[in-house]
Formats: C-alpha cells, structure tokens, sequence
C-alpha cells in the first residue's frame, strides 16, 4: 500500500516493518502499546522509505551524484540506495560525533564520505550551497521526495492495526519524519495525535542520531504545533536513556538511543491512558552497538562450574 505506487527497479525491500505489541510497557502505561519497527527496513532506519523515492527521481532528473548531510542514517541509506542506481553518493558528516556502524555502512556502499570540523547543522547548510552545482541533488529531507515515501509508514500501520490509532508518538530531530507522518495522517483523514519526542540539549544529546540544532523543518513542526496537531515533548538525556533501557530489556527491541525518544515522549504525555498508540522506532540498535555499556561482560573458564557461579 501507499509505496507500491512509487517501488521500482531501485527497492531494496524497504517498508513492510513490524507492528509488535508492547505488553510489558503497555502494562506500566496503561494503554494499547504498538511499536513499529523500521530498524528492520533494509540499511536498518526508517529513513530507506524516503530514500528509494529521491535518489530515484534524482536519478530520472540526470544527476550524477546525491549529496546529504547526515547523523548517520541518511548517509548509510543514500549512500545503498546511489550504489544501485549507479550513482555517487557524497556524504557530510559532523566530524567525530555519528555512530561509526553507520559510516561503514556508508563507506561500504562506496559513498564519498567527508568528515565536516563542525556541526550538523554547518554540514547542512555545506550540502545545500554543493547542490546549486549542476549535476547534484541534495538527498535530505528538505527535498520533497523524501517525505513523499516517509509518509507510507501511515499507511501500513493503518494497514496493520485494523483501525487508525489515538496517539502517534516518534522522535524529533530535523522534523522530517514528523513533517512526513503529519502528511500521511492527513492524507488518511486520521485525526490521531502526534507526540513528538526531542532532545532537551540538541547540541549535545547521547542520542547522535537527533543531535541536531536547527531543525530543518522548525517552521512546519511548529505551525503544526500551533494548530493543535502535534504536541512536542521535551527530553533529557535520562529520559531517552530509560526508555532505551526498557524497549531493550521489557519488549527485546533492541533499537539505537534517539529511537527510543517516541517512547520517551509518550511516558511524559497526559490523558494517553486507556488510548491505543503506535511508537515508531526508527532505527535498530545494532547502528549504534556502542552506546550498550560492557561494563558486566563476564570472562570465564570453559567448566560448568565457573558458569554456574557466574550466573549466581
Ligand atoms: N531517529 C533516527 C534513528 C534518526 O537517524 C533520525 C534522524 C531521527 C530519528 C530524527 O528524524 O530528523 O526526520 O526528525 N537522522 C538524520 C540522519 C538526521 O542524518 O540520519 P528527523
């Protein structure tokens, strides 16, 4: 539904996620907790639904290249995405501060990826001057192909749940996705609210995926906060951290720290009990296998014995 109208030669699979029930954290909330799960998509982040669309048209429009600026993810899917449509993929990162799984994702594809001393935000506005060359066209989500396939993720939870749900909850970073879900929602006619999760310090949150200072979609986000269509909640670090925690351990999603700001954002919301909500998580976790602490990595002869006094 919804992408098989624009799926092409150029797919890798991406959409059909899982929609999981949450009955752990579902109990403690006291709600109907779905969480779908698009760290299964094919570079492992929600971000391949928009990414097939626009390195398509792209492709179609004669560039030679896709440029983007990137926390991680949207590097790692432009970069897949260019390798099969035989195109390059030039990729700006803020130096030392992504996930190094996702530079090697990238990096794997091929991608010209280039380490920017600065932020996100400088590695943005880099990408959007390098896109006014001929032949360039910027990937991120300010360009409108992207949205059109991020939006599809309504589609299928609609699909998937039988009926549209009372809450949806996801991060905020950029404010592509929200952009994005707004949209399908729209489109659906479903009038379910929207609670956006963001990081309390953007400059310098654990979560790297999110740790973005100037939203690229403020304006929009905003004007939907405005109207009444978004509620956006404010989250610290410790906040991110214990729902991270609790995706992990109470439902065995296994997803990277900025997905479990949806979450996060949900706990902190009022009058969502009795309610059904879906929670997308965005990325896996596996993208980020450096934020599990090993501190309690046990080392042990190969006897029974010491296994069982390990494990007490
Ligand atoms: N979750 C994950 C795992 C992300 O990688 C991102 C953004 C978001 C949430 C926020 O989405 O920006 O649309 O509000 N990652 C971008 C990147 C910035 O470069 O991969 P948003």
């Amino acid at each position: 539904m919804g992408l098989s109208a624009v799926r092409s030669w150029l797919t890798l699979g991406e959409g059909s996620t899982p929609l999981v029930r949450a009955r752990r954290l579902e109990e403690r909330l006291g709600l109907d907790l779905h969480l779908k799960c698009e760290g299964l998509n094919p570079t492992g982040s929600f971000k391949d639904r928009g990414m097939v669309v626009a390195v398509e048209r792209a492709v179609d429009s004669g560039a030679h290249a896709v440029v983007c600026a990137s926390t991680g993810n949207t590097a790692a899917s432009a970069a897949a995405y260019a390798a099969r449509a035989g195109v390059q993929a030039i990729v700006l990162t803020p130096a030392g501060a992504t996930a190094t799984a996702k530079r090697a994702q990238a990096r794997a594809a091929g991608a010209r990826v280039l380490e920017v001393r600065g932020t996100f935000d400088d590695a943005l506005r880099l990408c959007r001057e390098l896109s006014q060359r001929e032949g360039f066209v910027l990937v991120n989500s300010v360009n409108p192909d992207r949205l059109e396939g991020q939006k599809t993720v309504v589609a299928e939870i609609l699909d998937q749940l039988g009926e549209a749900p009372d809450v949806v909850a996801l991060p905020f970073g950029g404010g592509g996705n929200v952009s994005a879900v707004a949209l399908g929602l729209a489109e659906a006619g479903v009038t379910a609210r929207i609670v956006v999760g963001q990081a309390a310090e953007r400059a310098t949150t654990w979560a790297s995926a999110i740790r973005i200072s100037e939203p690229a979609h403020a304006a929009n986000v905003a004007g939907l906060v405005a109207a009444g269509r978004v509620e956006a909640v404010t989250l610290t670090d410790d906040d991110l951290r214990t729902a991270w925690v609790a995706l992990a351990t109470q439902e065995g999603v296994f997803c990277e720290p900025a997905s479990a700001a949806g979450i996060a954002a949900l706990e902190r919301t009022d009058g969502v009990r009795g309610s059904t909500a879906v929670c997308i998580v965005t990325g896996h976790g596996l993208k980020d296998a450096g934020s599990v602490d090993e501190g309690d990595a046990v080392t042990v002869e190969p006897t029974l014995e010491a296994v069982l006094e390990a494990i007490g």
